[in-house]
């Protein structure tokens, strides 16, 4: 018989490597249960920001939509490319690129459910996009060969080198290009992670930058998200050559009514919930 472990939560350092070990093998055992409970919010062709809702479509962050007929965009951290499809709908020429094969399996099995003949995307309705299975901190692409990257909730958190990641964003970027991308609300790190009222109070130091782990019984990590404040992750924009040109909190939409973990319409009224940094390659 199979015995399930419950992991152990604590707060301790994890290194880059132990970081996207946990994290493939996290995504890679939840992607089913993700996109079962997420995976009617977020829609198989839409572009949403965050727990919020938030649209790119209505948001533009990547540049106004009629804009992106044949841009070349790099999705970090995809998921089931749900993203990437939206833009591929929209003209643009997108590679969705995430470090878990299971979230790479949903994101083939929406592009193909899309077509009544389950041969692909139908015209029109879910465009294909090309798929990459990878480690954001080692991008296999060439320099310069991006106009645009994204990435909602994608690869920045789970990572113990964010700077490492947009060194290497940078670098597949042309000139000029646009990198956006969405993570955690800083503020949200000093609260227990609860949609409800026990949500609402400071349980932690919003200073204390050790990661979050649950390790296993041999206290290898199987889950790890680092935190950094507002201030640091200007800094990383920074270190990694980017112009920070907006920072986006969006509010809790009164159509909202969903929650989303710890995302709910009563925290989403009283603090953010998700910062989106604009960020453009001068
Ligand atoms: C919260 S999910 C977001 C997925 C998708 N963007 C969405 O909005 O549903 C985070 C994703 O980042 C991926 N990820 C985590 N660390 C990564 C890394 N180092 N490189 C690439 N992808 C990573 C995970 O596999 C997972 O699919």
């Amino acid at each position: 018989m199979i015995q399930e472990y419950e992991p152990e939560a604590t707060r301790r350092a994890a290194s880059d490597t132990e970081s996207s070990r946990a994290s493939r093998g996290w995504w890679d055992r939840n992607a089913d249960e993700y996109q079962n409970e997420h995976g009617a919010f977020l829609g198989d062709d839409r572009f949403v920001w965050g727990p919020e809702g938030l649209d790119e479509a209505e948001a533009g962050l990547l540049g106004p939509a009629a804009e992106l007929k044949g841009r070349r965009v790099l999705e970090i951290g995809a998921g089931a490319a749900q993203c990437s499809r939206w833009l591929a709908a929209q003209g643009a020429r997108p590679v969705a690129l995430d470090l878990s094969h299971r979230q790479l399996q949903h994101a083939l099995r929406i592009g193909t459910d899309a077509r009544p003949d389950g041969d692909g995307p139908e015209p029109g309705v879910s465009q294909a996009v090309a798929l990459v299975e990878a480690d954001a901190g080692a991008l296999p692409f060439r320099d310069a060969s991006f106009d645009l990257a994204c990435s909602a909730y994608g690869a920045i958190p789970f990572v113990a080198d964010p700077v490492r990641v947009m060194r290497e964003v940078r670098r597949v970027l042309r000139p000029g290009g646009r990198w956006v991308f969405s993570v955690t609300h800083p503020i949200r790190w000093a609260f227990p992670d609860e949609p409800g009222p026990e949500g609402l109070s400071v349980g932690a130091s919003y200073f204390d930058r050790t990661p979050y782990v649950e390790q296993d019984e041999a206290g290898r990590a199987v889950y790890v998200e680092h935190h950094r404040t507002l201030g640091d992750r200007v800094r990383d924009v920074a270190a990694a050559d980017f112009r920070l040109v907006d920072l986006v909190e969006p509010e809790w939409p009164e159509w909202n009514n969903q929650e989303w973990g710890g995302w709910s319409p009563l925290r989403g009224n009283l603090i953010p919930g998700t910062a989106i940094f604009v960020c453009v390659a001068d």
